[in-house]
């Protein structure tokens, strides 16, 4: 039976790409999303491909979607915390809130998720797990101490999490996009956006299919002996 991968947020930007390129891979993809129907719908009914809804920032309602989704599809084999949001704003403006939302999605949504799935990888001695990071993470951003902060924060989980779940064969590794073609990075200014893609040695910015390419590649079932690490997908705009 193919096993059952699921990415959260994955029914846009980088996410669509990384449950696509599962299925192509044979996983029985399932993606969760925010709150964006219009988006699911579209997905499901060009991929075949299911949405769940739930808020990865709360526990409650992770624990319920995970149990639907293992009684409806399967175990969950193969967990992509991809769901992420940015709050930018220097530290005079930097709200509270906006550090909280932004920590909570980006970062307590990988314990939220990691923990409703660990028990049964463990207990089936299989399991891979791919955390989505940032260059942002790894080199820090003017205007995101938040959500470099969050990153960052899942590039030391990632670390911590594989040291425990070697024994059981649970691969846990991080992707560190760099800037890539998505609504999250449409949102910048376009002067800044040159800047920027002045300063990626590819001259480009990257696609939502070269991250998938990577996610595909550490969840393999022979990817066994490569865990805790961090891919850097950033058309070597930093070296790490
Ligand atoms: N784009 C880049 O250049 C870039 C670079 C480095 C890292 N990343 C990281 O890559 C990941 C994907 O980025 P993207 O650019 O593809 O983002 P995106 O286009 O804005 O899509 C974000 C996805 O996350 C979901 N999501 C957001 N908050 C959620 C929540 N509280 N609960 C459940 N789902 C939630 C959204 O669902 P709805 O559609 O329902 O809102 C959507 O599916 C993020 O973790 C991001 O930080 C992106």
């Amino acid at each position: 039976m193919a096993r059952v991968a699921l990415v959260t947020g994955g029914q846009r930007g980088i996410g669509a790409a990384i449950s696509e390129g599962l299925k192509a891979a044979g996983r029985t993809v399932v993606a969760s999303y925010a709150g964006n129907d219009e988006a699911a719908r579209a997905f499901t009914e060009r991929t075949g491909i299911p949405c769940y809804k739930f808020d990865v920032a709360d526990y409650d309602a992770c624990a319920a979607a995970v149990q639907k989704i293992q009684a409806e599809v399967g175990p969950i084999e193969i967990l992509v915390n991809n769901a992420g949001i940015t709050r930018d704003a220097t530290m005079k403006r930097l709200s509270r809130q906006m550090w909280e939302d932004v920590i909570d999605t980006n970062l307590g949504s990988c314990y939220n998720m990691c923990k409703l799935v660990w028990d049964g990888m463990t207990e089936r001695k299989f399991g891979r797990i791919v955390n989505i990071g940032s260059i942002n993470g790894q080199a820090g951003q003017y205007g995101q101490v938040n959500y470099a902060a969050a990153k960052s924060g899942i590039h030391g989980f990632t670390k911590a999490l594989a040291q425990e779940g070697a024994r059981a064969s649970i691969t846990v590794n991080a992707i560190a996009p760099g800037y890539v073609d998505t609504e999250m990075v449409r949102a910048v200014p376009p002067d800044v956006l040159e800047k920027i893609i002045a300063k990626i040695p590819r001259g480009r910015l990257g696609t939502a299919q070269d991250i998938a390419r990577g996610v595909a590649f550490l969840t393999a079932d022979d990817a066994d002996f490569i865990t805790g690490s961090t891919l850097s997908i950033n058309g070597g705009q930093h070296m790490y």
